[in-house]
């Protein structure tokens, strides 16, 4: 990171899988003109990878690697590796499972470090995930923690996968969830919590206008400090 970019305003919203996060990082980064950084694409896209490559998820090195030479990008409202679109591809469950085994790996975060820090560009960046606040973008001026029950997380992925004409199991979902989440927060590096000046919003009972509302009264207020 260079010093002019150092000073530009970055906003980080991170937790738990289906809180709701990218939604609201999105709208939060179009109602401002900034950019978005989805980080959880990339550990899907470091799984996908490896899972393309026969490459154990387990073997820190040999992920790592790929890693630091992933050719992913992200235009037309899709995600390519290499010249492939895999925007539905890493969606999948089985994806995420992988997502959240690769990033446990020390290796795989460090090698993604410099790549996530890039995206601070002219005029502010949002930003998504589970170590935005704490770790990615440490000094951020506004952080913001979002919440829901695993009840309604798992509902709304069980919505998201039934109306793109997905199989779903409620129950199973709901486990699925609670294993990731459990992965996530029990990690030694850079684990899912709250960073300690977030802002914690629970979205349980909260619609997607409200919570962008939260978060953009929420930036309004620290760029007044
Ligand atoms: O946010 P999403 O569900 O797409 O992320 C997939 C997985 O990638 C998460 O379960 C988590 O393990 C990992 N992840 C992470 N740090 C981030 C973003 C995602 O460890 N900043």
């Amino acid at each position: 990171m260079n010093t002019a970019s150092a000073s530009l305003p970055v906003i980080t919203i991170d937790g738990p899988s289906a809180s709701g996060k990218g939604t609201v990082a999105e709208r939060v980064a179009t109602a401002l003109g900034f950019h978005f950084l989805d980080s959880g694409a990339l550990y899907r896209l470091t799984a996908l990878s490896a899972m393309k490559q026969g490459v154990a998820l387990d073997d820190e090195a040999a992920v790592a690697q790929l890693a630091a030479a992933l050719p992913a990008t992200f235009r037309d409202g899709a995600v390519w590796l290499a010249e492939e679109n895999v925007t539905d591809t890493i969606r999948a469950e089985a994806v995420g499972e992988g997502a959240s085994k690769v990033a446990a790996l020390p290796a795989v975060r460090a090698a993604l470090l410099d790549r996530q820090r890039a995206y601070r560009q002219a005029p502010g960046l949002v930003a998504d995930g589970r170590d935005m606040g704490t770790v990615v973008f440490a000094d951020a001026l506004a952080k913001v923690f979002l919440t829901a029950s695993a009840e309604a997380r798992a509902e709304r992925r069980y919505k998201q996968l039934i109306e793109k004409g997905n199989s779903a199991n409620l129950p199973a979902l709901v486990a699925d969830m609670q294993a990731r989440d459990a992965r996530d927060t029990a990690r030694a590096v850079a684990p899912l919590k709250p960073a300690a000046d977030a802002l914690l919003l629970d979205t349980t009972q909260m619609d997607i206008e409200s919570a962008v509302r939260a978060v953009l009264s929420h930036y309004q207020r620290k760029q007044g400090n």
